[in-house]
Formats: structure tokens, sequence, C-alpha cells
């Protein structure tokens, strides 16, 4: 090897004219720039910028940060497009980086603060255990389930709870514009979180009445929530509960809305048991909104959060055949799939 390529390896440089190798190593160091987001999330940058550009130094001020790092980090998101730096030292938001903002429609400030958080890092950093054993490298790493973690941590039960409600805003309309509710006269969203979907359904439909559904403490904060719609609190009733016990009965439509995804099989047909158990008539539906894998290699969400799911929950996303053989073994029959303008899909599926 001569002086020239040794050196050039030794850096890890690639000749600038091989694309291929510059793409790949980008993306193989890509996780400095989700963890740089993060950073930005954590302090909430964007939101110092809402107003037009600061210097770092104010950033710094403002957020207790160590200035010359924070520069560097800045430097690193702007070299992707992530905030511009208009004079040395001085950022500005660019289009990219205005959904980092917590007040904006779309935010993705909780997703950007989900993915540094200590149970989702440190569980990525151990996916080799899962790809050997097929089990959560969660699991391995914190010794217990993911949702019991999330229970008994009180930051990121907000996050996470957050995240889900944010996420949802933009994907509830599309479901509300996908599927006819104007028959539903008592809707249950199993697992709801904080209700972003059931109460964006509610706004639309005016006559119907809604039981939000999901564990204990995060009815407690879904509570204080609806308070602070009283349009929508006034029709809904939130229950805490275990939905592998039982789930509130006696309702005609019920949704799992991104919940099957995180159990595998065994537990999802429990939970569709359940659902199954609480209809009281064969009028009554049930409304699984996924995201669906479909074949082909085209760049698609729903297989990022199937390998999220195989390294936290030990779930992952479903084919539809996968969904309709999960129905068909607990009682229902799948009667429709629906498309909507996000990534989500709605399988209607009927009591049997
Ligand atoms: C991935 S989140 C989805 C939340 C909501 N459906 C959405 O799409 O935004 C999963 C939800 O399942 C809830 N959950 C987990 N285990 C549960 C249980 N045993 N009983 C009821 N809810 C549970 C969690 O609290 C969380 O809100």
């Amino acid at each position: 090897m001569n002086e020239a390529s040794s050196s050039d390896c030794h850096h890890g440089f690639a000749d600038k004219s091989d694309d291929q190798v510059l793409a790949l190593r980008r993306l193989i160091v890509s996780y400095r720039v989700s963890q740089s987001l993060f950073v930005a999330a954590r302090l909430g940058i964007a939101d110092l910028l809402k107003e037009g550009e600061r210097s770092v130094e104010y950033l710094a001020l403002k957020t207790g940060a160590h200035g010359p790092s924070l520069y560097r980090i800045m430097r690193l998101l702007a070299s992707e497009g992530i905030f511009e730096e208009v004079s040395p030292e001085h950022f500005k938001l660019t289009p990219l980086a205005v959904p980092l903002r917590a007040d904006v429609d779309g935010s993705l400030r909780s997703r950007a603060l989900f993915e540094g958080e200590k149970c989702n890092w440190q569980s990525w950093g151990n996916i080799m255990h899962t790809v050997r054993t097929g089990q959560s490298a969660f699991n391995d790493e914190f010794k217990t389930v993911f949702f019991d973690y999330v229970k008994e941590n009180e930051t990121t039960a907000e996050i996470f709870d957050n995240l889900m409600a944010t996420q949802t805003m933009p994907w509830a309309k599309a479901v509300v514009e996908a599927y006819d509710f104007s028959n539903v006269k008592t809707l249950v969203d199993v697992a709801g979180g904080y209700g972003a979907l059931l109460t964006t359904i509610m706004s639309a439909h005016p006559s119907i009445q809604g039981t939000l559904f999901d564990m204990e403490h995060v009815i407690e904060s879904a509570k204080l929530k609806l308070k602070e719609m009283p349009e929508i609190g006034n029709r809904c009733q939130a229950v805490g509960g275990d939905m592998f016990k039982s789930v509130p009965a006696g309702c005609d439509c019920y949704m799992l809305k991104y919940i099957l995804h995180d159990w595998d099989d065994e537990h999802s047909k429990l939970i569709l048991r359940n659902c199954r158990e609480a209809m009281s008539n064969t009028e009554s539906r049930l409304l699984i909104i996924a995201l669906l894998i479909k074949p082909g290699n085209e760049y698609d969400w729903a297989k990022s959060v199937d390998v999220d799911m195989l390294v936290l929950t030990g779930g992952g996303e479903r084919t539809v055949e996968q969904h309709q053989a999960l129905l068909e073994s607990s009682g229902f029959r799948l009667s429709r799939v629906i498309s909507t303008k996000c990534d989500l899909s709605i399988l209607e599926a009927i009591p049997v």
C-alpha cells in the first residue's frame, strides 16, 4: 500500500468521485445527526430561533449549554440542512428545522426527544442481542418490558405519550377523511393514549359518545387534557385498565391504533379476543389502524417502525394477510382494507 492510500484508509476518506461510498459513509454515521437533533430538541433550540437568527452565545446562555460545543453541534446540523449559519456563529431556522419547534402542527420535537431517551438509545445499542436471539433488546437491557418501564419512569412516560399524541394528530385527520363514522354512536379507543385520535373523530362527529381506554397512569394525564376540551369532555369518558384482562363493553365501534404492532401474535390475539368479548352484537365493528408492510424495496416508514418494535417491544408490523390470520383466530372476519392519505391503513373487521 503506498503512502497516500494508507493515509486515506486511516482517515476513512473515500475517493470523492465514489458517490456510493460517500452515501454509505453518511448513512453509517447518521446516528451522529440523530443524537445532535436530540440535543437541539432537548435544549429547545428551534423554539429559541422562531423569532429570527440568534448567536450561539445567546443560545448557550438561554439553555445552560457549553457554547463552543453547542456551536459544533449546530454546525453539523447546518451541514445537513437543519439550521443555517447566516454569519459566524449565528444561526437561523431552515424549513427542515421548523418541525423541531414544540408549537407547530406536525411537530417532531417529541420524536427527536424519544429517539435520544436512554431507554431507546441503549436498546438500539444492544440490537445484536435481538438479532442473535429474536428477543427484545430492551427487555435484555432493562430487565423489564417496555410499557412497565414507561409506567415507572415519569419523564419517559411524558415524552412517549406526547410523542404518540403529536404523531397521531395529522394521522387522525386522514382517518376521519377515509372512514365513514356517521353511523357510529359509541366509540372506544382501546389503548388510545391521550385520546388524539378519538377526540379528532368526535370533533368531526358531534353525536358520537366516546370512551378512551388505556393504562391507569396514562388515563390520569389524559383526563387533564380532556378537561381542556369541554365540548369533547362531556361526551367522553376516560377509563383506566388492562386490555389483557378486559376492555369497556357494549359499544358499537372499537379502535386499535398502533397497538397490535407492540405485541407478538399471542398477546395480539388476547387483545383481539377481549375486544370481541366486549362487543354486544354482530353489528359492532373493530378498526385496526396500522402500518402495513408492503412488498418491494421502496423507503417505507413501516419497515423502520418494524425494526424499532423488534428492538423495543418484541412486536412488529404485519402484512394484510398476517392481520387477517390474527383476526380469523380471534373471532373476526376482515371485511375491508381502507387506505388513508397518511402512512396508516384501516382494517375493518366484523365479529363472526
Ligand atoms: C404505541 S402506543 C399507541 C397509543 C395510541 N393508540 C396512538 O396511536 O397514539 C401504545 C399504547 O398502549 C397502551 N398500553 C400498553 N399496555 C396496555 C395495557 N395492558 N392495557 C391498556 N393499554 C395499554 C400504552 O399506554 C400506550 O398508550
